[in-house]
């Protein structure tokens, strides 16, 4: 493993490919774009992919031994190979494209670094609010350099709840069929269309509970370690700590977490439907 010099330049080279990426992003994020279907109802526009070849110019640059893992190029398929490995980076060049397709201004850029399968580096940077969250393992979350923590908030009731759905036709019924069953316990529920910024905002106790069933490692590798050494838990919905393959996330202070577990319908349907 790294020592905390070699983990700090590393963040330097993700925060570096992070604000690289989210220049070209902001620039065309005013023009007509041009957007491309990857699957059904699944899209990838230009800026996606200058996006990641900005990013991992930038890291082969620097790092020319460690692997990358990346969602346009990479793919699940790499997947089993890349958490195995020494390091790989993980990237979503753009989470939150169908936002920055249509102009909404909640989408980022997530650069992660896994060390034998687990993240030891994130940065996430969200252009338009000029935000970087960034974290190093057993070193502390960040928000634009200064320390961020969880909320302190105890009571799931007076909590602000949010959640994702994703985009697959058997899970992602069920988290709306969650956000409906658990929206009396909570104050408010909602949906920002960008998990990772999402997770982030757990991060900075601007919400207090995000909840996704299907998740994929560019989404999880960098939010997953910013929340939690923010305070947080991230764990799936068995309340098993998470890691970059798990495809579900349950992020909260430990208080929150809990009492939202502990509900018997969100497991039933997290698990049955
Ligand atoms: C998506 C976002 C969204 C989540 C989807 C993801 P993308 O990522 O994180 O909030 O619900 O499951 O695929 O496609 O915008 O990078
Ligand atoms: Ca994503
Ligand atoms: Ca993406």
């Amino acid at each position: 493993m790294s020592s905390n010099g070699e983990l700090a330049a590393f963040l330097v080279t993700a925060t570096d490919a992070a604000r690289a990426a989210g220049k070209i992003a902001r620039e065309v994020y005013h023009q007509p774009r041009q957007i491309r279907f990857k699957g059904h109802k699944d899209i990838v526009t230009e800026a996606d992919i200058a996006c990641e070849t900005a990013i991992i110019d930038i890291i082969q640059a620097r790092h020319p031994s460690h692997r990358i893992l990346s969602e346009e190029r990479g793919g699940v398929a790499a997947l089993t190979e890349a958490v195995g490995g020494d390091y790989v980076w993980i990237i979503d060049p753009i989470d939150g494209t169908h936002n920055y397709a249509a102009q909404l201004p909640y989408w980022c850029i997530s650069v992660a670094l896994a060390h034998e399968g687990e993240t030891v580096v994130a940065a996430v940077y969200d252009p338009i609010h000029e935000e970087m969250f960034t974290a190093l393992k057993g070193g502390g979350a960040k928000l634009n350099g200064a320390p961020i923590s969880v909320s302190e908030r105890t009571d799931l009731d007076d909590s602000l709840a949010a959640c994702d759905i994703g985009y697959d036709e058997i899970i992602s019924p069920r988290s709306l069929k969650i956000a409906q069953e658990v929206r009396p316990y909570v104050r408010r529920v909602r949906m920002l269309g960008s998990a990772v910024l999402a997770i982030c905002y757990v991060a900075t106790a601007r919400i207090d509970l995000f909840f996704h069933l299907h998740l994929m490692p560019w989404d999880i590798a960098a939010a997953m370690l910013i929340v939690k050494e923010a305070g947080g838990l991230a764990t799936d919905f068995d309340g098993k700590d998470s890691t970059i393959k798990s495809m579900e996330i349950v992020a909260a202070n430990p208080v929150i977490h809990a009492s939202f577990l502990e509900l018997p319908q969100v497991n039933r349907t997290a698990r049955q439907g």
